[in-house]
């Protein structure tokens, strides 16, 4: 690597050190505490990456994991190499639910590999999981937090805080958002034509988190599916040169490959990654605050969000629905950010 880029690579790292210390992010924003709940998974690992190459704007408190695209324990496994990746191994990883509230469990091994992770070699990363199950985690963390100052950004099935709601429901008290990854209503679904993968997998856990009365954004693949990627970006992503662009751009290769051939598009979404960059540059997305309704009955609408985008109920108006986004600006952040990893 160019003697220039290292200096610059090491001058970002200094900015984003001293910003951490000043507690504000690069853009101004308030440092954000977070707790990531995730099932990785291709598009949750880059999300991941991209969170924990953020730390003056994000404190990821813990990666608190959950069974979906595979099992509870390649998820839990996959969420340790990520963070072994983003060299950031003092997060905790705490395993969650291994399975729904009442559905039969689904996975997504068709999308993300037997392994969760296609594209790249796994193995068993060098630090464990910590003591104790997620669920847990997130009632004792939620419930001694200073008032709404933890964000839960939940990047796959929702049981895990569905469960912490059900025992503890004075825990959202110290949540300040819960963005989600999931749903979809211009778009239409991706695992049955209205519904989007993370809802069906768990619709009980999302009408429980719906129900709780927190601040919830969604991110629905409304907008995931406009921010697609291309070679050139992923090449883009390979050039950085580091172990994170190369592991990065080897997974998106490989994990977009199904949805361009089953929507015939030029490229494929990063879902989960979009959460993130909401929280670190909302300027990049609008969408509108709506009225939102979950259908968790057995049947071909399982799963479906009805998103009342045209306030035609005139119900209230519980969720902020994300419906577009800046791609290019998307991409450049994710860029940026994973050029300061290893
Ligand atoms: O529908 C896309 C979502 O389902 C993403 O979170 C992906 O990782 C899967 O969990
Ligand atoms: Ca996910």
């Amino acid at each position: 690597m160019p003697k220039y880029r290292r200096i610059a690579i090491q001058l970002i790292r200094s900015l984003a050190l001293l910003a951490i210390f000043s507690g504000t992010a690069a853009h101004g924003a308030e440092r954000r505490d977070v707790i990531i709940d995730t099932d990785p998974g291709a598009d949750d690992v880059v999300a991941l990456l991209l969170a924990l190459a953020s730390p003056e704007a994000l404190n990821v408190l813990a990666i608190t994991t959950v069974a979906g695209n595979v099992r509870i324990d390649k998820t839990s496994r996959n969420a340790r190499l990520a963070r072994e990746w983003a060299g950031r191994e003092e997060v905790p990883v705490y395993a969650g639910a291994g399975q729904p509230l009442v559905r039969t469990p689904i996975y997504a091994e068709n999308i993300h590999g037997a392994e969760g992770l296609p594209g790249v070699a796994v193995y068993e990363p060098k630090h464990g999981l910590a003591k104790g199950n997620a669920v847990q985690y997130l009632i004792d963390t939620l419930g001694k937090a200073a008032p709404h100052s933890v964000t839960v950004a939940m990047l796959g099935p929702q049981t895990n805080l569905a469960l912490a709601l059900i025992q503890a429901p004075e825990i959202t008290r110290g949540i300040k958002e819960v963005v989600v990854m999931g749903g979809a209503h211009f778009n239409g679904g991706n695992i049955t034509p209205v519904a989007e993968f993370n809802l069906f997998a768990d619709p009980d856990a999302a009408k429980v988190v719906l129900a709780s009365g927190v601040k919830l954004t969604y991110v629905p693949l409304d907008v995931t599916h406009k921010m697609l990627t291309s070679d050139q970006r992923i090449q883009k992503i390979k050039g950085l040169n580091n172990r994170a662009g190369e592991r990065v751009a080897d997974i998106l290769n490989e994990y977009v490959k199904a949805d361009m051939v089953h929507y015939g598009l030029p490229g494929g979404p990063v879902h989960d990654a979009s959460v993130i960059a909401w929280l670190l540059k909302p300027d990049l997305f609008s969408g509108r605050q709506i009225n939102l309704a979950i259908d968790n009955r057995e049947g071909v609408t399982m799963g479906q969000t009805v998103a009342d985008w045209y306030d035609t109920l005139g119900r209230p108006k519980n969720v902020y629905w994300v419906e577009s986004g800046d791609a290019q600006g998307f991409f450049d952040l994710l860029t940026e950010r994973l050029a300061r990893l290893k």
